[in-house]
C-alpha cells in the first residue's frame, strides 16, 4: 500500500506531540517530519500491543491489516439531529465527506455532537440550554477525537452554538481540522404579505399581531386573510427547508467570522444549504483535509491574534450579531489568545459598517451568495488593507490566495456599500462601561435607531415577565422606557437566554420609546436599541441587580457608557447592602453544572476557564 499517506509501521512509541497543550492530557504522536499521518491512531493500530482495540475496529469497518497498520483515521463530526433545519441536512453531509476522505485512503469515523434549536427555543425555558450546548460541542468532539485517537476532525456544524463550539473543539484537541459550515436557508414568500420572509418576521409578527398592527396586504380581515391567517401563513412559509436562519445573525456571523480566519474551505460561509457548491465542499475536504495532515497545519497555527481581528473586522463590516463577541472571546479563551472586550472596542471603532444584510437590512446571505459571497467580500477588504491575507488557512495557502481566483463582487451590486460610503463610520458592536456595567457590556448600534437613549428603568426579573407584559399589549408607546430584564446572565439563567421574543415584538409593535437591556443576550435577529451581557450579571450582585423602577438610565453610544444617572454611588451602595441573591433556579442537572462552572459574559462565559 505505498501509495498510502502513512504507510508503513511504526516501529516506534512515538514522542509527546510538540503541538498539544501541556494542561491537556499528553498523547503520543508519531512526529510530523515521520511522513506517516496516522501520528495519534498508530499508538493502537500498529503491531498486536493492542489486540483489543484493532479488534473492534475491525468489527467498525476498517478492511483490511494494511488499512488496521497504515491508513491515518479521520473523525467526522457533525452536530446532526433532525428537529431543526439548520441541522437536519448534516448526516447526509457527513456521508459525502465521509466518501471523500476514503477516497484519499484513510479511515473515516462519522458521529454526532449534540445541538439546540435557538429559533425554536427561542422565547421559553428550553433557551437556558442553547449557550451551554455550545461546550457540550466543544466537550463531545474533545472526548471523542482524543479519546479514539483520531490523526484528524472534520467538523459539519449549522446552528449558532456550533460554529463555536467545534472550533472551541479543534482548540482543545489541536490536531488537523477543518469546519463545513452547513450552509444557509434559503428565503421563504409570504402570500398574504406578499412580500420575501424569513424566520425572523415570524417574531416581528408576534409583537404586530398583539399591538392589532397585523393584516393581510389586499383585502385584510376577509376570510382566509385575517391577522391569524397571516400568523399561519408567516409560520408555514418562513422557512422553506433545510439550512441555518438566514440574515446575518449568528450562524452566518459565526460561519463568515471562521472563513475569515482560515478554518473553512473559501465560500462555505455562503454557499446555501442546498446549493451544488456546498456539496461540492463536501467532496473536497478529504483533498483538503490530507494536505492539512502532511503539512501539519493545526487549529492553533491559525487561531492567531491576527486570525481574531479578521473575524471582529468582517463581523464589524457585515453588521453580525452581538453573539459574535462572546463566542470570539471564548474561542480565543479556548486557544489561549489574549482577545479582550477592548479588542472588539478597538475594532469597531476603525471599522465601518457596510452590509444591507438583515436584522438592520435588507437583504439575506443567499443574496450575498448571488454576488459572489464571503471570498468576494474577503478580496475585496483584503485589498483595501482591512483584512490580513497573510494569514494561512486550512488549504495551506494563506487567505489571500485563497480568493485570489474569486470574482470581485459586481460595481452595481447593492448589497456592500464600498468602503468610501458607509452605512456607519464605525462598527456596530460598542462595549460599554459605566456604574450600571463596570465591566463591560455590548451593545449592537447600527445608527439607524440613533446614538444615545435616555429613559425610566422598568424592571423585569425574567425574560418571561417582559414577554407576557408585551403580549398583554402593556408596554406604552409614548415615555421612554429602558426595559432592564435581569437574573438572566450566564450563571444566573443559567445560559443567558436570548431574548429575540421580546425584542422582535417591540419592533413588530413599533415601539420606538423602548431600549432594551439585560444581562442575558440577543439573537443575532434582534435589532433595536438594544445592549446584552451586562457584566457583572445580576446573579453575582451587579449593579443590574440594584437597579429600581423609575431609575434613569443613560445609554451613550458615541461615549460608550452605560450609567444610572439619577442614583448616587451612596444610595446604590446602600441598595448593595440590602440585596441577597435569589435562589438558583436550577438545583440538579446539566444547566446546575454549568451554573456552578460558567465565567462571566466580558470573558466568553467558558466553562472551561484558561488560566493565563
Ligand atoms: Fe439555527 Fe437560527 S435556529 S441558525
Amino acid at each position: 500500500m505505498s501509495d498510502v499517506p502513512g504507510a508503513g509501521g511504526l516501529g516506534g512509541g512515538g514522542i509527546t506531540d510538540p503541538k498539544s497543550d501541556p494542561q491537556y492530557i499528553q498523547f503520543k504522536a508519531l512526529p510530523a517530519d515521520s511522513g506517516k499521518l496516522n501520528r495519534w491512531s498508530s499508538e493502537v493500530t500498529r503491531g498486536h500491543e493492542f489486540p483489543g482495540a484493532q479488534a473492534m475496529l475491525y468489527a467498525a469497518g476498517v478492511p483490511d491489516e494494511d488499512m488496521m497498520k497504515n491508513a491515518p483515521q479521520v473523525g467526522i463530526s457533525t452536530v446532526w439531529w433532525e428537529g431543526n433545519p439548520c441541522n437536519t441536512h448534516l448526516l447526509e453531509f457527513g456521508k459525502i465527506v465521509k466518501k471523500s476522505v476514503e477516497k484519499q485512503k484513510m479511515l473515516a469515523w462519522q458521529y454526532n455532537a449534540v445541538g439546540v434549536s435557538d429559533a425554536i427555543t427561542m422565547g421559553g425555558e428550553g433557551m437556558r440550554y442553547s449557550l451551554q450546548s455550545r461546550d457540550l460541542i466543544a466537550d463531545s468532539i474533545e472526548t471523542v477525537t482524543c479519546a479514539q485517537r483520531h490523526d484528524a476532525n472534520i467538523s459539519i456544524p449549522g446552528c449558532d452554538k456550533n460554529m463555536p463550539g467545534v472550533v472551541m473543539a479543534a482548540a482543545r484537541h489541536n490536531r488537523p481540522f477543518i469546519m463545513i459550515y452547513g450552509g444557509t436557508i434559503r428565503k421563504g414568500y409570504s402570500q398574504l404579505l406578499e412580500r420575501e420572509i424569513n424566520v425572523s418576521t415570524c417574531y416581528e409578527a408576534a409583537g404586530a399581531f398583539a399591538y392589532g398592527k397585523l393584516q393581510a396586504k389586499t383585502n385584510p380581515g376577509a376570510p382566509g386573510r385575517t391577522p391569524s391567517d397571516v400568523m399561519s401563513d408567516l409560520e408555514q412559509h418562513a422557512c422553506p427547508g433545510a439550512g441555518a436562519c438566514g440574515g446575518m445573525y449568528t450562524a452566518n456571523t459565526m460561519a463568515t467570522a471562521i472563513e475569515a480566519m482560515g478554518l473553512t474551505l473559501p465560500g462555505s460561509s455562503s454557499y446555501p444549504a442546498l446549493s451544488p457548491e456546498k456539496a461540492r465542499e463536501c467532496e473536497r475536504a478529504g483533498e483538503v483535509i490530507k494536505t492539512t495532515m502532511a503539512k501539519d497545519i493545526r487549529p492553533r497555527d491559525l487561531l492567531t491574534k491576527e486570525a481574531f481581528e479578521n473575524a471582529l473586522v468582517i463581523t464589524m463590516i457585515l453588521g453580525g450579531s452581538t453573539n459574535g463577541v462572546l463566542h470570539f472571546l471564548a474561542m480565543a479563551n479556548t486557544a489561549e489568545v489574549g482577545l479582550t472586550i477592548d479588542d472588539v472596542q478597538r475594532v469597531s471603532d476603525k471599522t465601518p459598517f457596510l452590509a444591507d444584510l438583515q436584522p438592520s437590512g435588507k437583504y439575506m446571505m443567499e443574496d450575498l451568495y448571488k454576488v459572489g459571497g464571503t471570498p468576494s467580500v474577503l478580496k475585496m477588504l483584503i485589498a483595501a488593507g482591512r483584512i490580513n491575507g497573510d494569514i494561512m488557512t486550512v488549504t495551506g495557502k494563506t487567505l489571500a490566495e485563497n480568493v485570489a481566483d474569486w470574482p470581485s463582487l459586481p460595481p452595481d451590486q447593492k448589497i456592500i456599500r464600498p468602503l468610501s460610503d458607509p452605512i456607519k463610520a464605525s462598527g456596530h458592536i460598542r462595549i460599554l462601561r459605566g456604574n450600571f456595567a463596570p465591566e463591560g457590556a455590548v451593545a449592537k448600534i447600527t445608527g439607524k435607531e440613533g446614538l444615545s437613549f435616555e429613559g425610566k428603568a422598568k424592571v423585569f426579573n425574567e425574560e418571561q415577565e417582559l414577554n407576557e407584559a408585551l403580549s398583554r399589549g402593556e408596554i406604552p408607546p409614548g415615555d421612554k422606557l429602558v426595559l432592564v430584564v435581569r437574573y438572566e446572565g450566564p450563571k444566573g439563567g443559567p445560559g443567558m437566554p436570548e431574548q429575540l421574543r421580546a425584542s422582535a415584538a417591540i419592533m413588530g409593535a413599533g415601539l420606538k420609546n423602548i431600549a432594551l437591556v439585560t444581562d442575558g443576550r440577543y439573537s443575532g435577529a434582534s435589532h433595536g436599541f438594544i445592549v446584552g451581557h451586562v457584566t457583572p450579571e445580576a446573579a453575582r450582585g451587579g449593579p443590574i441587580a440594584l437597579v429600581r423602577d423609575g431609575d434613569t438610565i443613560l445609554i451613550d453610544a458615541v461615549t460608550n457608557r452605560i450609567d444610572i444617572t439619577n442614583v448616587d454611588d451612596a444610595e446604590l451602595e446602600r441598595r448593595r447592602s440590602e440585596w441577597v441573591a435569589p435562589p438558583p433556579r436550577v438545583r440538579r442537572g446539566v444547566l446546575a453544572k454549568y451554573a456552578r462552572l460558567v465565567g462571566d459574559a466580558s470573558h466568553g462565559a467558558v466553562t472551561d476557564q484558561w488560566d493565563d
